[in-house]
C-alpha cells in the first residue's frame, strides 16, 4: 500500500481468526504509528517499554508523534540479556500497577527481541492480558520475535523457560531503524534470515548468498525484499501452526545447539543470533554425519554460515561437550527424555529426528571448539 508522501508500506497477514494481525513493513514508515494505533490503544493509555540505546535514537521522536493524541508514559529496562528476567517482569508490574495502566491499555514494545519477548510477556500477563504493539527495532526483531507471539523470560537454568503465547495485535518494522543497528546486531540478524532460507526457501537462501556482502549499506536496495520473505515464511509458519504442535518447530533449526552455548555462557558474551550461526552449524554437521543430508548441501549452507565471523567468549574455558549435551536436555522439544533435533535434508527441507547416539552431537560442538581455537591462533 502507498500512504500519502509516497512511501510503501507493506502489509503481510499472520491469519489466527479473531486474533489475527497485519505486519507492516517498510522504510520510512514510523510516522504510520498514530494512525495505526488509534483502533488498538482504545482508552489512549500507551506504555512504551524500551531501553538504551533504542530509546536515545527513537523515543523524542515517538513521543512527540504520539502525544497530541495519546497519553504516553515510558518505562526503560536496562539494555541486554539479563533483563529478560522475573525480576524485571515484577518491576513492570509494579510500575503498571502504580500508574493506573487498566485492561483496555496498550505496551508498545520498542526495541529489539530482548524488549519484545519482556514487554510481551509483561503484556500477555498483567490484569490477564493487554494490548501488545511491537515496534521492532533489531534484525532479528523484524524477520523473527516480533512475529507469532512468543512472549518471556529466561529462568537461571534455561533460557526462555516461562513464557506465553500471546499475539500482538500488530507489528510495524521500519527498516530505516535498523541504519543505528551495530555491524554485530545485524549479524545476529543474518542468523535467523539464513535460516529462513535453509528452512523453507532455496530461493531466498541463494539469493542471501549472492547479496551477503552489501545487506547492511545503508538505503540497500536488497534488504527491504528478504526481510519482507523471511518476515512472510515466519507469517506463514506461524498461521499454521500457532502454538508449535508440529510445523513451527522448523524455526528451531540450530536452536537446540545454540541455547546450550548460549546457556554455558550464562547469557553474556555470546549473543542469540551468534549463538544461533553456530547452532545452526552444528545442526548441518550432524545431518549430513547421519546420512539425512548430502555433503554438498551441508558445506553450501556452512560456506554461507563462514561469511560471519563469530567467536566464542573469552571470559570462561571451552566448555565440555558433555556438559552441553546435559544442558540440551533442559530444552523445551525434549519428549519423553529425548531430545528432538531439527535437522536439515537438503536447503530448503527440513525434518525434525530423535538421535539415539550421541556422538554425531558431540563431534558437531567439538567441532566448534576446534574451529574456534584455529581462529585464534
Ligand atoms: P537485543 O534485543 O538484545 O538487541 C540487540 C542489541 O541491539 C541491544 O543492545 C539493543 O539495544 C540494540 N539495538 C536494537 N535495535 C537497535 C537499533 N535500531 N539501533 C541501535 N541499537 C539497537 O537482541 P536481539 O538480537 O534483537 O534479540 C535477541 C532476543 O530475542 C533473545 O532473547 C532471543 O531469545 C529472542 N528471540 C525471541 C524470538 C521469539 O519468537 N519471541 C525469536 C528469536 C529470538
Ligand atoms: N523463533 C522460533 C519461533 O518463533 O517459533
Amino acid at each position: 500500500m502507498i500512504f500519502p508522501g509516497g512511501k510503501k508500506m507493506n502489509k503481510i497477514m499472520v491469519e489466527l481468526g479473531d486474533r489475527s494481525y497485519p505486519i507492516y513493513s517498510g522504510s520510512g514508515i514510523l510516522e504510520q504509528l498514530p494512525q495505526l494505533l488509534q483502533p488498538v490503544a482504545a482508552n489512549k493509555q500507551v506504555a512504551v517499554i524500551s531501553s538504551p540505546p533504542v530509546a536515545g535514537f527513537y523515543l523524542e521522536e515517538i513521543t512527540r508523534m504520539l502525544e497530541p493524541g495519546f497519553n504516553v508514559q515510558i518505562y526503560s529496562v536496562p539494555d541486554g540479556e539479563s533483563s529478560k528476567s522475573l525480576d524485571q517482569i515484577e518491576q513492570i508490574y509494579s510500575w503498571l500497577i502504580s500508574n493506573r495502566f487498566e485492561r483496555g491499555s496498550t505496551v508498545l514494545a520498542l526495541g529489539g527481541g530482548v524488549i519484545g519477548d519482556l514487554a510481551g510477556f509483561a503484556a500477555a500477563s498483567f490484569l490477564r492480558g493487554i494490548n501488545l504493539v511491537h515496534l521492532p527495532t533489531s534484525l532479528l526483531a523484524q524477520v523473527d520475535s516480533s512475529i507469532g507471539g512468543k512472549v518471556g523470560v529466561n529462568h537461571r537454568l534455561g533460557k526462555n523457560l516461562i513464557g506465553a503465547f500471546y499475539q500482538p495485535r500488530f507489528v510495524l518494522a521500519d527498516h530505516a531503524l535498523l541504519a543505528t543497528l551495530p555491524d554485530e546486531e545485524f549479524i545476529c540478524g543474518m542468523g535467523e534470515v539464513v535460516k529462513y532460507g535453509a528452512i523453507y526457501d532455496p530461493e531466498l537462501f541463494a539469493d542471501i548468498e549472492k547479496h551477503v556482502d552489501v545487506l547492511h549499506q545503508s538505503e540497500s536496495k536488497y534488504l527491504p525484499g528478504i526481510v519482507g520473505r523471511c518476515a512472510a515464511i515466519k507469517a506463514e509458519v506461524v498461521s499454521k501452526d500457532e502454538k508449535e504442535g508440529g510445523l513451527r518447530a522448523i524455526l528451531n533449526f540450530g536452536h537446540t545447539f545454540g541455547h546450550a552455548l548460549e546457556a554455558y555462557y550464562e547469557y553474556g558474551g555470546l549473543k542469540h543470533g551468534q549463538a544461533v550461526l553456530l547452532g545452526m552449524k552444528c545442526a548441518a554437521w550432524v545431518s549430513g554425519e547421519t546420512g539425512l543430508a548430502d555433503p554438498e548441501s551441508v558445506t553450501r549452507f556452512n560456506q554461507l554460515v563462514d561469511r560471519f565471523d563469530v567467536r566464542l567468549p573469552k571470559h570462561k574455558p571451552y566448555p565440555e561437550t558433555d556438559a552441553l549435551i546435559e544442558s540440551m536436555r533442559l530444552d523445551k522439544k525434549v519428549t519423553g527424555g529425548r531430545i528432538k533435533f531439527i535437522l536439515m535434508e537438503e536447503i530448503g527441507q527440513i525434518r525434525g529426528v530423535f538421535l539415539d547416539d550421541m556422538q554425531p552431537v558431540r563431534a558437531a560442538f567439538d567441532r566448534i571448539i576446534a574451529q574456534d581455537a584455529e581462529k585464534q591462533q
